[in-house]
């Protein structure tokens, strides 16, 4: 007899191996409720986009990670996050995000990014061994993000660190350990302060936050917690998902040797690997949504007020979709659309600049390390609910020397 089908996305088996769970949710109980947990899971490509689409009956405002959720309570909102927002109240604070984070500045962070990844590449090219996490992937989005907030480099370390342990899991559990509380704690107190210096003019600002601080809605200033919501909400989405990205892409390319002699030859595959990446294992493997209606499905009833959850990696490996060859990995594949960035209002608003970083990276890694071989054995995976990827990836490659440019 078949083992019973259960789905627990805090479990460490899930995580070393999601596929088959997938598969078997997305074949046998594409709406499927786990009692435990209490939460409906949707697998199935077209499924999941409608819902990703219909946000009047799938809300953001009971929250978007499993273990964050709480009853919808519109008048009281907990940090005044746009991902926790419905339109349309969403579209304002879209609009206006949108206003101070824009392509423009976004492309005009292209040449800052590469001087940020080579400098940590500089760190390990001459021994021809590191972890890439630890030594540039889970490093150089930091900088980024901090870039693009105006954050000054002597804080940024305390910052990742503190993303770092935010995000930590125990093994099959829901609850945010005490540990990660206090991390997120720690980052509304820096930028709680940070507001406070720069509006006493004791620090010079810039950046994103010093925009976002002159911003007017509707004739009012953003009160302290959306901006303490837009803040928290750039440190979590812009720094870890890009991370792993990066390290996912190093993982698999080092499993498909040809893919990857295909992209040292020819760099200009590099957006498109990024692409491939971000549909076979989205560094967000899901995200949380809460019923506003009943609704049929599958043979299912699910309620209003259930917790649903939108598989994006099982999703972007629907064979309904992407046809048999839907769970390879593959550079040329150029599919036509995924949703390793979400979908629909809430689309993924620093896709851009998650793209951008991807592609410079991977350039840049496949230019002056790209022999690599990864150390297998002792890789290690990252626990989270939804965030997905490596904490440590061992590899070594042909030592080459640092940037002259950078070194000094
Ligand atoms: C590979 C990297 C990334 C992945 C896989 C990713 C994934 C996602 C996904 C799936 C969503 C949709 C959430 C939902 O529907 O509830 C989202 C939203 C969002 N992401 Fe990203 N993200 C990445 C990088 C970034 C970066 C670099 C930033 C920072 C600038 C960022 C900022 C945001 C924000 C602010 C939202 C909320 C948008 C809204 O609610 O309107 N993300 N991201």
């Amino acid at each position: 007899m078949a083992e019973a089908l259960v789905y627990n996305p805090y479990a460490f088996t899930v995580h070393d191996n999601p596929y088959d769970t997938y598969r078997r949710l997305r074949d046998e109980a594409p709406a499927y409720w786990n009692p435990d947990l209490r939460f409906w899971a949707l697998s199935r490509f077209d499924d999941v986009l409608e819902a990703f689409r219909n946000y009047e009956t799938y809300s953001s405002a009971g929250g978007v990670a499993l273990e964050g959720r709480r009853p919808i309570d519109k008048t009281n909102p907990r940090f005044s996050e746009i991902i926790e927002m419905d339109p349309p109240e969403h579209t304002v604070m879209r609009g206006l995000v949108s206003r101070v984070f824009t392509v423009r500045r976004v492309a005009q962070m292209e040449d800052e990014i590469r001087r940020i990844v080579n400098h940590y590449i500089d760190t390990v090219i001459e021994s021809g061994h590191a972890d890439l996490m630890a030594d540039v992937a889970g490093c150089f989005p930091m900088d980024v993000i901090s870039a693009v907030l105006g954050i000054p480099e002597c804080d940024r370390d305390t910052l990742r660190e503190c993303a770092d342990r935010g995000l930590v899991r125990e093994d099959g559990t829901m609850e945010i350990p005490q540990e990660g509380v206090e991390a997120i704690l720690e980052v509304l107190a820096y930028f709680t302060e940070d507001f406070g210096r720069r509006r006493a003019g004791e620090v010079p600002g810039g950046g994103l936050v010093s925009d976002l601080l002159e911003l007017e809605v509707d004739g009012r200033a953003l009160t302290e917690q959306e901006l303490l919501g837009f803040c928290l909400l750039f440190v979590f989405a812009g720094f870890e998902t890009t991370a792993k990205m990066v390290g996912s892409a190093v993982e698999l390319l080092s499993r498909h040797p040809d893919q990857r002699a295909a992209v040292v030859a020819d760099p200009s595959l590099v957006p498109q690997t990024v692409e491939e990446v971000v549909r076979f294992h989205s560094s967000t493997q899901y995200m949380h949504r809460t019923l506003t209606r009943d609704v049929e499905l599958h043979g299912q009833r699910m309620q209003e007020g259930n917790s649903v959850l939108l598989l994006i990696g099982a999703a972007n490996q629907d064979e309904r979709e992407y046809g048999p060859t839907a769970g390879e990995f593959d550079i040329f594949r150029n599919p036509e659309r995924h949703v390793g960035f979400g979908y629909g209002v809430h689309f993924c608003l620093g896709a851009a600049l998650a793209r951008l970083e991807g592609r410079v990276a991977l350039e840049e890694i496949h230019r002056r390390m790209g022999d690599y071989t990864v150390d297998h054995d002792n890789k290690v995976r990252f626990h989270s609910g939804n965030v997905s990827g490596w904490r440590t990836l061992p590899i070594s490659f042909t030592p080459g020397p640092r940037l002259v440019s950078v070194a000094g």
